[in-house]
């Protein structure tokens, strides 16, 4: 178990950093450059163990990838082509992974198992796996399919429309997924709308796809072109950067080609609603992706409610508003989010769990937490839990805290951030 002493800022957090690439953008790059005909080339490319996870799965599945530092050149040739894997695959910590994974495979007509680490044991697959037997998928897993290791045997996929139960990207992914591989036209309707970067990169790669109001459908049997992608900067890793600015004295952050796709920017509604100093230029609002410049600085904030439809658009920067709201004047109610406890971690356990080690006011409720900020943190022995957004969180409270902090557990950051503490020393000097 990795560990870091970590001590408060006094000077401030200055200068211009360059978040790395999308998360959720760079697995797709991967697997629509798989399944697609021709070579597709990403640049930007996140180099967190994630994506080098789905990486090392498509070329178990028989894709040429070349990867070169950020730049990444996939030879596909088509979904048809993807071969029957020898090995297990092994997803590491990623959720992304194997939910869009399981749903390529679900199109495929042969067997393949996949696996993870632990905190993917405990992850709840029955989410993909119930609609993607619907389409025809033979899907077997640890206690009937609902947790990992699973086994997939695909082909002969029927389109079906689909309600999603919960909100997620990941589960609408899956099934548009698989729908491309199906007979007929394959419906999703969302209860709220998520992240659309599935749907955004179906066109990039030349396919179809349409949406009417939360009613998503594509046709199977579409060829996609291999195509180029710039994959932009990840808000949802800017999201640390952004709180630092705010909470640490003294400091202006410039943060350059953040991705600032709407249905990901729930973060900066709720910075700005909290009376942040911040400030956006956006590069070209018509891109594939669209992004911008970020500049945030020390604000005096107040407390806030974060419920309802704006969830999936921060459901990862929760940890990290969680820390902005114990330096927010008043209460901040965070609901409509049991989406946290199934995670990395239950975030809601180790939010309140960790942050209370800090001194924060902070409650967990069924759904979310309550956080009355103004409180003076003060260093302690803090572990990420193996959750990479734990860990950053928790690194940025230490610039804050009166004392010494020790953070167990720090090498998850890695999954999608390893230049972490580099930017942060960047900033610090
Ligand atoms: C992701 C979707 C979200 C998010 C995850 C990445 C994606 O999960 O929390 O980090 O890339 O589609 P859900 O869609 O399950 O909420």
């Amino acid at each position: 178990m990795e560990l870091l002493t970590l001590r408060s800022n006094r000077n401030g957090l200055k200068g211009e950093i360059e978040v790395p690439g999308d998360k959720s953008i760079s697995h797709r790059s991967i697997m629509f450059g798989s399944i697609a005909n021709g070579m597709t080339t990403v640049t930007n490319f996140l180099l967190g163990e994630d994506c080098l996870s789905t990486i090392s799965c498509f070329r178990k599945l028989g894709v040429l990838i070349e990867q070169d530092t950020q730049k990444v050149v996939i030879y596909g040739k088509g979904m048809s082509e993807l071969q029957e894997p020898k090995d297990i695959l092994d997803v590491g910590n990623s959720g992304t992974t194997i939910r869009l994974l399981t749903g390529i495979l679900a199109g495929l007509h042969f067997h393949s198992t996949l696996i993870g680490d632990s905190s993917i044991g405990k992850r709840p697959m029955t989410r993909v796996v119930t609609p993607l037997r619907e389409m025809g998928a033979k899907i077997d897993g640890r206690e009937e399919g609902k947790y990992t290791p699973l086994s997939v045997r695909g082909g002969n996929l029927q389109s079906i429309t689909y309600r999603l139960p919960v909100a997620s990207a990941q589960v609408k992914s899956a099934i548009l997924f698989a729908g491309l591989n199906a007979d007929g036209i394959t419906t999703v309707i969302e209860p709220v709308p998520t992240r659309d970067h599935t749907e955004r990169m179906i066109q990039r790669f030349g396919g179809k796809i349409s949406r009417h109001e939360n009613e998503i459908q594509v046709e199977g049997g579409q060829k996609l072109l291999g195509t180029e992608i710039h994959v932009p900067g990840d808000i949802s890793s800017a999201a640390f950067f952004l709180v630092a600015g705010c909470i640490v004295s003294n400091s202006s952050i410039t943060l350059k080609n953040v991705g600032l796709n709407p249905t990901r920017t729930g973060i900066i509604d709720v910075l700005q609603s909290m009376g942040a100093s911040i400030d956006i230029q956006i590069d070209a609002a018509d891109a594939f992706e669209p992004t911008g410049t970020i500049n945030v600085m020390s604000s005096k904030l107040k407390g806030t409610v974060i419920e309802g439809e704006i969830i999936p658009k921060l459901i990862d920067e929760i940890p990290i508003i969680a820390l902005l709201a114990t330096q927010a004047e008043g209460v901040t109610v965070i609901k409509d989010a049991h989406e946290l406890k199934v995670k990395e971690t239950n975030r809601i356990d180790t939010v309140v769990m960790e942050l209370k080690k800090l001194g924060a006011d902070i409650q967990a409720t069924d759904d979310g937490m309550i956080i009355t900020g103004g409180t003076k943190l003060t260093g302690a022995k803090v572990n990420s839990h193996g959750d990479h957004r734990i860990g950053m969180m928790l690194a940025i409270a230490s610039q804050i805290c009166e004392g010494e902090m020790i953070l167990e557990n720090v090498n998850a950051i890695a999954v999608s951030y390893p230049a972490f503490f580099e930017h942060l020393h960047i900033l610090s000097n």
